[in-house]
């Protein structure tokens, strides 16, 4: 069993009950607005999801994608009262999202935990329409002393965390990163990327990205 589907059993009960302060957090920085599309990268059991429904409105969409099929199947069941919600069982470092149809999108604690973080990044970016905004929050190992080492391997032993800087990523391929909060964590990054408003395939890599379509 992929560690993501077991984690998902217990991940629900236990961890999805103190997501609220960040779900909150990544809602209110990326603005959304009544009708848009909003993207929900790594969604996990959705714990996202109500923040992000409310959010849109009824004539507002939600999309959001998780490659575990445990922790798909317990964010399909959250979501089945909305009928403008779409839960995906997709690889998000190999599938197209959809090319500029989101507004927005969110990856919470996600990149990091993916084999080809730079893909991924790429395939979120593609994804926005000139404009849009991608809220992150990660864990960022990039310190060179003991105890981030330390984090460093246990994290890649449990998650296969590959060492990317998610961060440095985000740099590649967006047009503007900004902290969330003033200070960064030693541990993890919380910042708003912004895709430029006049994109080349250059600058959004999708042409070189793996990328095909969900389905
Ligand atoms: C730490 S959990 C975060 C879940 C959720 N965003 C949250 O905040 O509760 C990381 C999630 O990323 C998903 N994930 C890992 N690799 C993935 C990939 N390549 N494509 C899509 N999802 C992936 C895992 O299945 C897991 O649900």
């Amino acid at each position: 069993m992929q560690f993501w589907d077991f984690a998902a059993l217990t991940y629900y009960r236990l961890l999805d009950r103190f997501s609220g302060p960040l779900n909150r957090l990544a809602v209110r920085r990326l603005g959304l607005r009544p009708g848009e599309a909003v993207l929900d990268i790594g969604c996990g059991t959705g714990a996202l999801l109500p923040e992000l429904v409310h959010a849109v409105g009824p004539h507002g969409r939600v999309v959001a994608v998780d490659r575990s099929p445990r922790m798909v199947r317990i964010a399909r069941r959250r979501a089945a009262r909305w009928p403008n919600v779409e839960v995906r069982e997709a690889d998000a470092c190999t599938t197209c999202h959809g090319s500029g149809e989101f507004d927005a999108a969110v990856a919470l604690g996600a990149f990091s935990a993916m084999p080809d973080v730079a893909a991924a990044v790429a395939n979120a970016c593609d994804a926005l329409r000139p404009g849009g905004r991608l809220f992150v929050f990660d864990v960022r190992l990039a310190k060179d002393d003991r105890v981030t080492g330390l984090l460093r391997r246990g994290y890649r032993l449990v998650a296969g965390f590959t060492g990317a800087d998610v961060v440095a990523e985000l740099r590649a391929v967006f047009g503007r990163v900004e902290p969330v909060f003033a200070v960064e964590g030693d541990t993890t990054a919380t910042v708003l990327a912004t895709k430029a408003a006049q994109v080349t395939d250059a600058v959004t890599g999708s042409a070189g990205t793996p990328c095909r379509p969900a389905g």
